[in-house]
């Protein structure tokens, strides 16, 4: 805003050509959205009910603090729900179809540390460990997701929110698995290195060993909630469905879903 005062919302597409925004510093005090990595933000047109990237080169932050003393205080509940879409941003941003071998590395890496971290940092929030191994997993997690773009999981999340008021990781852990096994055809390769980054054992089909481990830790950290339990209605569906369709994230996912699909894949967890 400082560089474009009369900016609103529905500018976003064409702040890209206008002026630099100030020089930025940040400090995450969650650990989870990885903002610190990019010069994104994403915010809410209340109007249309959906949400709108807004974002400048110039505001990618030029130095990023991570002192995850400041999430010692933070509650599980939120610690659950942005540390879960930090995991998303790893797992969807290997299964990209933007993903790099550049993006990989930092996807795999944040996999593994989320993975392993997260649990932890919900059972005691004063695991100052966990709180670091989690930060750090949800800070290059970002890397990857600026690199590589997302997928479908997010697209559904952000209508979710949208029509419903959902926090992000919440609506994300609602369809996170059953939209990995949507993919799974168009993903092979990615599970399995989603499988491999939180070290399991070998097996003929890596995705489904993938999709069980996500749901093991979607579980520990108790965030897993039927649509209607969200404020969801059935007759919302078809339309939260079009809005995760013509969601920009979901042009990166491995496989490309018709709103029948997903309306369908709501369904079965409504
Ligand atoms: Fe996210």
């Amino acid at each position: 805003l400082a560089g474009n005062p009369d900016a609103a919302a529905a500018d976003a597409d064409r702040l890209w050509d206008a002026g630099d925004g100030l020089p930025l510093i940040a400090v995450p005090t969650t650990a989870g959205t990885g903002a610190e990595t990019n010069g994104f933000g994403v915010t809410e047109d209340r109007c249309a009910r959906r949400k709108v990237y807004i974002g400048h080169s110039s505001v990618k932050p030029r130095i990023a603090v991570l002192d995850p003393e400041l999430t010692l205080g933070l509650p599980a509940r939120v610690t659950a729900a942005t540390g879960l879409d930090a995991l998303v941003h790893g797992i969807e941003s290997l299964a990209s179809r933007g993903s790099t071998p550049f993006s990989t590395a930092y996807a795999t890496q944040a996999v593994t540390l989320v993975g392993r971290w997260l649990p932890a940092a919900y059972r005691d929030g004063g695991d100052l460990e966990a709180r670091a191994g989690l930060m750090l997993g949800a800070h290059l997690a970002g890397h990857a997701l600026t690199l590589s773009g997302l997928g479908l999981v997010h697209g559904i999340g952000h209508a979710l929110t949208a029509h419903t008021g959902t926090p992000h990781g919440v609506a994300l852990a609602a369809v996170l698995e059953e939209v990995m096994a949507f993919s799974a055809p168009a993903a092979a390769t990615a599970y399995e290195a989603t499988a491999r980054a939180l070290h399991l054992p070998p097996v003929p089909d890596w995705a489904g060993a993938a999709i069980e481990a996500v749901r093991e830790i979607s579980g520990a950290i108790e965030i897993k909630r039927p649509l209607r339990e969200l404020g969801v209605t059935r007759d919302d569906l078809p339309a939260i469905a079009a809005d995760a369709v013509a969601d920009a994230v979901t042009k990166n996912a491995p496989r490309l879903p018709s709103e029948a699909e997903v309306t369908e894949l709501l369904e079965a967890v409504y």
